[in-house]
């Protein structure tokens, strides 16, 4: 009989030591890339958790991840039929908790003023609003309303959403805020002629104008809730294998090198929520209000979005253009 090492002798070669250091890599790179899942475990039986985009990506992963914690889950879709799809795709996965479909398009005034009322009517209580819908690169268009796409939907759709649900999270308490902002917020820059309409926007930056919007609005949201018990957290969630990048074309040849790069080093969905989750559900959260997430654990606010005299102006401006009472 061939003794062990006269087996490995003989089967030796350092293409299959290559070959194992390779495959060990990867599988650690992309462990790393994924960074961690939620560390609470709650379950959230018959609390109710409103998610705008809920239809695809990071929305409905979160709506998975809410909806096994036995979470009664609304999914604000601009399309209700792939919000339909989703719910689907969520069934497929769990039995647990409860999901239903209604319309918003956060590009219409008049739709998110239908929404809530139809939530204010048909809700006894909102426990978490999860402000996750968003548009990125989008080509140069206006919302119904004549804002600029990407702030329009991004920034003045959730403003004026929040707004008009504020009463019903406040009899709802403890209940939540979640703002899911990017780190290009870090890049944004407000420009009160461009949100105004006096100007033109620089369509390059427009999203990470709307996000770092998004940052500024969640500050001030928690200053001005501050003790009604309404918490408001606000987190980037990392870079997503999502369809947020339906409006930038790479090369087709690009493309297959584009999707490898983006499968080695870009977080899968159910990753990217997962601070999401954690911000909506966790118990040591409670209470804490006006701080920033990501990889599931505070992170400083960048400067830009310490300016209490923009974040107080671009609230002002904000009422105004969507006539808020
Ligand atoms: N993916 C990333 O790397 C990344 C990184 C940082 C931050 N984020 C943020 O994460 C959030 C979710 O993005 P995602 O990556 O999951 O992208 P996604 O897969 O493209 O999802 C975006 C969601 O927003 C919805 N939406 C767009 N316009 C809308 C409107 N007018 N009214 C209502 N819903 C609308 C989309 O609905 P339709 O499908 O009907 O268009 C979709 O459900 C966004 O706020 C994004 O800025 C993502």
């Amino acid at each position: 009989m061939q003794s062990v090492q006269d087996f490995v002798k003989d089967n030796f070669s350092w293409k299959w030591v290559a070959l194992g250091t390779a495959g060990v890599s990867v599988f650690l790179l992309r462990r790393y890339v994924a960074g961690p899942r939620c560390p609470s475990k709650v379950l959230i039986p018959g609390k109710t958790v409103i998610i705008t985009g809920a239809n695809c990506g990071i929305g409905r992963a979160t709506a998975l991840e809410l909806a096994k914690r036995q979470g009664r889950i609304i999914l604000a879709c601009r399309d209700t039929q792939t919000g339909e799809e989703a719910v689907k795709y969520i069934r497929r996965r769990t039995k647990e908790g409860q999901l239903i479909v209604k319309k918003l398009d956060l590009a219409s005034l008049k739709s998110v003023k239908s929404f809530c009322t139809d939530i204010k009517e048909s809700e006894p209580r909102i426990d978490v609003l999860i402000n996750n819908a968003g548009v990125f690169q989008s080509p140069v268009a206006k919302t119904e309303d004549g804002f600029e796409m990407q702030m329009g939907v991004n920034h003045l759709g959730h403003f004026y959403l929040t707004n008009l649900l504020l009463d019903k999270l406040k009899q709802s308490t403890p209940s939540r805020v979640v703002v899911v902002s990017s780190g290009l917020y870090k890049m944004g820059k407000i420009d009160f002629d461009v949100l105004e309409n006096k100007a033109e926007p620089d369509q390059k930056r427009t999203y990470h104008n709307s996000k770092l919007a998004n940052a500024l609005f969640a500050r001030e949201l928690a200053k001005k809730l501050d003790g009604t018990g309404v918490s408001v957290y606000c987190l980037r969630p990392g870079m997503v294998r999502t369809s947020l990048g339906r409006h930038v074309s790479f090369g087709a040849l690009a493309f297959p090198l584009v999707k490898l790069l983006g499968w080695l080093l870009v977080k899968g969905e159910n990753d990217g929520c997962q601070t999401v989750v954690y911000c909506a559900v966790a118990k040591e959260l409670e209470g804490v209000t006006g701080h920033f997430y990501a990889n599931c654990k505070e992170e400083p606010w960048a400067k830009s979005a310490t300016d209490d005299e923009v974040a107080a102006k671009l609230w002002d401006v904000s009422v105004k253009l969507t006539e808020i009472n």
